[in-house]
């Protein structure tokens, strides 16, 4: 293994709460311990295909970024180098720019790349590994979805984030006797909306790994109503899977199928012409997404920028850090991608859940 003087670093695909806090600690890390010199790579791996927006990262770079939502690095989710989307007055082209990033990386002397990112953007740096870059991942999502950790760093932010709004939405609900939807991010999995369903109390949760059918649901609410309880909180997953009937109602009237966000309008909609009830839908969106890391996030944060740096000292190029019984473990980066984790329906969770008489819906 050659000496190590260089390191890049990039954040792909959405941000997420603690992005900042990894580049503040493998920057620290590169340079307090090891002496190395760090690039910051701007917009996910663009800048490494127009190198010119690459610039170094310093101590000063860094000072203040453990608060700070977001990435100072910037990012996007669309710029896969092996499939480069460009639009040229209209008309679609497809490039592979891989050769001319991997050439550009070396022209600037970075000895490894730290990519930070989801599922998508460890696969792009799993491919670069292949043709010969040396790649270090750092797992990211707010949605908590994948396998080979136990944790991401974000979730928990959007978790105290949606379960803040959980406990306002309550207020209205209480007030005016309706039945509120919060509408949760987390793609295909139902983490986000499970955990932030319980600690915001909701009445009903939804989420994709459980079927349901609205007929029950709404049963549910007549009964909360006969009972005296006139409100009804409910968190739906963004990824639920509609019932065969309302897919079909839907596509019939808009003659096209839902986005993966707005499921929570086509349920409330159900609701209000089944339960005679005013129905609010509030889709939290991006919010999830924002704002200032929880005290767990950036200690997360932290451990991982950290660990990467030691990983690359190590010479375990094509790993990524992940969280195991606590410890922060070094797995293959091809192990730990195109395997989601999802919510199991017999779990723990989903039990209590159960327990304390949270409805899923189910037919
Ligand atoms: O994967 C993170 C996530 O926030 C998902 O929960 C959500 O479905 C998606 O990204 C939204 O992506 P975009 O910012 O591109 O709309």
């Amino acid at each position: 293994m050659g000496e190590i003087r260089r390191i890049g670093i990039c954040t792909g695909g959405g941000d997420c709460p603690g992005l900042n806090a990894v580049i503040r600690a493998a920057v620290k890390t590169a340079v307090l311990k090891y002496r190395w010199e760090v690039i910051g790579i701007r917009d996910g791996f663009d800048g490494l295909i127009w190198p010119e927006k690459a610039r170094p990262l310093q101590l000063c770079d860094v000072s203040g970024l453990l608060p700070r939502g977001g990435t100072i690095l910037g990012t996007t989710n669309r710029g896969n180098p092996f499939a480069y989307k460009r639009n040229n007055d209209g008309a679609e082209t497809v490039r592979d720019f891989s050769d001319d990033l991997i050439r550009n990386a070396r022209a600037m002397g970075m000895d490894c790349l730290i990519v930070i990112g989801g599922d998508g953007t460890q696969k792009i740096g799993w491919d670069l590994f292949q043709k010969g870059l040396k790649v270090v991942g750092v797992p990211k999502t707010i949605d908590n979805d994948l396998s080979a950790t136990e944790c991401t760093f974000g979730f928990d932010t959007a978790v105290a984030t949606a379960t803040d709004a959980h406990d306002k939405i309550h207020t209205t609900a209480e007030s005016h006797h309706r039945v509120m939807i919060i509408e949760l991010m987390g793609r295909d999995a139902g983490w986000l909306t499970l955990h932030a369903g319980i600690a915001g109390g909701a009445h009903i949760i939804l989420i994709p790994e459980i079927p349901f059918s609205l007929e029950r649901v709404c049963e549910y609410i007549q009964q909360r109503n006969v009972l005296g309880k006139r409100f009804t909180v409910m968190s739906v997953a963004e990824g639920v899977h509609l019932p065969e009937d309302l897919m079909r109602y839907y596509q019939e009237k808009y003659g096209a199928s839902p986005q993966i966000s707005g499921k929570g309008n086509i349920i409330a909609d159900f609701i209000a012409g089944r339960c005679h009830k005013e129905v609010r839908v509030t889709v939290l969106g991006h919010i999830q997404r924002g704002g200032s890391p929880t005290a767990f996030d950036r200690v997360l944060s932290t451990r991982f920028g950290s660990a990467a740096v030691d990983l690359i000292a190590q010479g375990g190029f094509g790993k990524m850090v992940a969280l195991r019984q606590q410890s922060v473990v070094y797995v293959d980066i091809c192990e730990a991608i195109g395997r989601q984790k999802m919510v199991d329906p017999q779990g723990e969770l989903v039990k209590t859940a159960k327990n304390i008489g949270i409805h899923f819906g189910e037919p």
